[in-house]
C-alpha cells in the first residue's frame, strides 16, 4: 500500500458530543490517557463554560482561550492516528459545534445514565442524522443510579431517532455496579472503582459456563443471561466475529452501537476505543460542487470550517481551522485560495499532537491544521493545490434569537459595516436584511453572541452598535418550484421577507403557529431550516 493511502486509512477523525456535564471532558481525557498523549488525569482543562459565567462573557472568552488549545487533539493509538475535535459545551456556541460536525467522519455521543437524552444531545444528533454521520453512544456514570438500561435504549431510539445495538451490557449500577458484559468482544469486564484502573477482563466463550457464577454470584449471573437473551431477541448484534451487515448500517448512520461505562473511573473507555478504531470510518469522500473528492487520491484540498479570533486587542489575530479533504499537505508548498484566487504558503500551520502545539511539516486527509490568519479566510473557503473546487456542506442553521442592529456612532458607519461583514465571515452570527423596512437583522443561536459582537465591534473595529428588540420565532429559507407561487407568498408576507448575505429569500416567522399556518396555507412553498437544500 502506498504511504499516502496507508496514512489516510489509519486516520480516525471524530467529535465527542454531549449535553453539558454528561462527561465529555472526562471521556476525552481518558481517551488521551490511553493514547499516551497525557500521563496523568486532570491534564485536560475543561473548556466547559460554566453556566454561572453566562453574564460575564469575557470570562467565557478566557475559558474559550483554552478551547483553542484543545480544539483538535491528535494522538496515536495502536497504529491509528486519532483526531478528536472538541466541541464547545455552551449552547450559545452550538453553531460552532454544528460546523465542527461537518469536519468529522464520525461522532461519539455521551449520555448520562441518570439524565438520559438531554436537549443539546438531541439537537446535535439531529445534525449527525442529517449528514448520515456514523455515531456510537457511550452511556456514562454507571457508578451512579439511573434509568433501567432497557428503558434507556428505548429512550435513545425514540429521542435520537436512531436504531441502537448494545455492544456492552451493564451488570447492576450505582453502588451495585459490577461491570459490563462486552457483547462486541464476548468477554466479561469487571469493575473496580478507582480513577486510573484499567479494566479487568475475563474472556467467555460460553455464557453458560459456571465461571459466570464464580465472578458475579448466582443472582447477577442469571439476570445477565436473561438480559442477553432478551437483547439477542430484540437488537441487531455487532460482534468482532460477525459484523458485515451491522457494520454497514453503522457506517450509514442508521445503527448506533451503545457502550456502558464510567469515564471518571476509566471503566469501559478502552473497550469503546478498541471498538471505535476497528469500526469507525477513515476519512470519507467529500462532495465539492465540481466533483466528489476522494481522500486518498492526490492532490491536496481542504476547507475552512472554523475560525477562532484572539480577543486580545494587542495581538489581533485569528486561527482558521482547515480540514484536509484529500492528499497530503506540505509546509513548503504553495496552495491556492479559491475565493481570492491567490497562491499562499502556510509556513506557520499548526497542529496539536499529544497535547503539544507543533508546526506542521506534513499532514494528510482527515487531519485538521490551524492556519494563522490576518483577514484572508472566511468559513467555507476552499484551499487546493491548484484545481478549482468549492466544497459543499457548511450549512447555516435557522437562528433562534434576533435583534435589529443599528449604528450608534454616525461617524463610524464604514467601520461598522466592515466589522459586521468580517464577523459574519467568521461565522459569529448571521445577517439578514428585511426587504420591507431595509433594516439589518442579526440572528444567532444564543444571547451571548450579541455581547460578543458588540464587544468586538467596539474593540476591534472602533465601531459602536445598538441593539433593538425583535421578536421572532425563526428565520427559514424559502423556495418554490413555481416562481409565481413564490412571488405571491412574498407579496402576501412582504413585512416578513428578508434576504440573507447570499441574496436568498427568507421568511421571518413570528411564532411557531404562524410558521405552521404558512406551511399549511402555502403548499407550494418549501421552508428550509438549514441553508443547505
Ligand atoms: P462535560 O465535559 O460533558 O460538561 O462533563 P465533564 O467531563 O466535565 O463531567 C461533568 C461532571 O461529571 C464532573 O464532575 C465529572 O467529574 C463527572 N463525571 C464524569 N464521568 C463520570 C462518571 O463516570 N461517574 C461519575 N460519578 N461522575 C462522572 P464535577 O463535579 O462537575 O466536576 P469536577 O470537579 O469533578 O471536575
Amino acid at each position: 500500500m502506498s504511504n499516502l493511502i496507508n496514512e489516510i486509512q489509519r486516520r480516525r477523525t471524530f467529535a465527542i458530543i454531549s449535553h453539558p456535564d454528561a462527561g465529555k471532558t472526562t471521556l476525552t481525557e481518558k481517551l488521551l490517557l490511553f493514547g499516551g498523549a497525557i500521563h496523568v488525569a486532570g491534564a485536560v482543562k475543561s473548556n466547559k463554560i460554566r453556566k454561572s459565567a453566562t453574564s460575564d462573557w469575557m470570562e467565557i472568552e478566557k475559558q474559550r482561550g483554552i478551547s483553542v488549545a484543545t480544539s483538535v487533539m491528535g494522538f496515536d493509538y495502536e497504529n491509528y492516528r486519532i483526531n478528536i475535535l472538541d466541541t464547545p459545551g455552551h449552547k450559545d456556541f452550538a453553531e460552532d459545534t454544528y460546523r465542527t460536525l461537518t469536519a468529522v467522519d464520525s461522532v461519539i455521543i455521551v449520555v448520562d445514565i441518570a439524565k438520559g437524552v438531554e436537549e443539546q444531545t438531541r439537537k446535535l444528533t439531529e445534525v449527525c442524522r442529517m449528514r448520515k454521520t456514523p455515531v456510537m453512544i457511550f452511556v456514562n456514570k454507571m457508578d451512579r443510579d439511573g434509568a433501567d438500561p432497557f428503558d434507556l435504549l428505548d429512550e435513545l431510539e425514540q429521542e435520537l431517532k436512531i436504531n441502537v445495538c448494545p455492544t456492552s451490557w451493564p451488570i447492576g449500577m450505582g453502588r451495585h455496579f459490577k461491570g459490563v458484559y462486552n457483547i462486541y468482544e464476548e468477554k466479561l469486564d469487571l469493575y473496580a472503582p478507582g480513577k486510573q484502573l484499567i479494566t479487568e477482563s475475563v474472556r467467555f466463550n460460553n455464557i453458560n459456563s459456571p465461571e459466570l457464577e464464580k465472578n458475579l454470584g448466582e443472582h447477577e449471573a442469571e439476570k445477565l443471561r436473561t438480559d442477553l437473551e432478551l437483547i439477542e431477541g430484540i437488537y441487531p448484534a455487532l460482534k468482532t466475529t460477525n459484523t458485515t451487515k451491522e457494520l454497514h448500517r453503522y457506517l450509514c448512520g442508521d445503527l448506533a452501537p451503545v457502550f456502558f461505562g464510567s469515564a471518571l473511573n476509566n471503566f469501559g473507555v478502552k473497550e469503546l476505543l478498541d471498538c471505535f478504531i476497528r469500526i469507525a470510518p477513515s476519512p470519507k469522500p467529500v462532495q465539492a460542487v465540481e466533483r466528489t473528492v476522494i481522500p486518498n487520491v492526490d492532490p491536496f484540498s481542504g476547507f475552512i470550517f472554523k475560525m477562532h479570533a484572539n480577543m486580545d486587542p494587542n495581538h489581533r489575530s485569528c486561527i482558521a481551522f482547515l480540514k484536509i479533504c484529500s492528499g497530503k499537505f506540505e509546509r513548503s508548498a504553495g496552495y491556492r485560495h479559491i475565493r481570492l484566487d491567490k497562491t499562499m504558503k502556510f509556513n506557520q500551520a499548526t497542529a496539536f499532537m499529544a497535547q503539544k502545539k507543533e508546526t506542521v511539516d506534513e499532514a494528510f486527509a482527515g487531519d485538521i491544521i490551524g492556519l494563522p490568519d490576518t483577514g484572508n479566510f472566511k468559513i467555507g473557503d476552499t484551499i487546493t493545490a491548484g484545481e478549482t473546487l468549492h466544497f459543499k456542506g457548511l450549512p447555516s442553521f435557522s437562528p433562534e434569537t434576533f435583534k435589529y442592529i443599528e449604528n450608534a456612532d454616525p461617524m463610524k458607519a464604514k467601520q461598522l459595516a466592515k466589522g459586521i461583514e468580517q464577523l459574519m465571515d467568521e461565522g459569529v452570527a448571521q445577517l439578514f436584511k428585511n426587504l420591507h423596512s431595509g433594516r439589518k437583522i442579526i440572528g444567532t443561536v444564543g444571547q451571548l453572541q450579541f455581547e460578543v459582537i458588540h464587544y468586538r465591534l467596539l474593540h476591534e473595529y472602533g465601531a459602536n452598535c445598538r441593539w433593538e428588540p425583535l421578536n421572532l420565532y425563526k428565520a427559514c429559507w424559502i423556495e418554490s418550484d413555481s416562481e409565481k407561487a413564490l412571488e405571491n407568498f412574498k407579496k402576501r408576507k412582504y413585512q416578513y421577507i428578508a434576504k440573507d448575505r447570499e441574496g436568498r429569500d427568507m421568511f421571518l416567522a413570528e411564532s411557531s403557529h404562524i410558521l405552521r399556518m404558512a406551511q399549511q396555507d402555502f403548499e407550494e412553498i418549501k421552508f428550509h431550516f438549514t441553508s443547505e437544500f
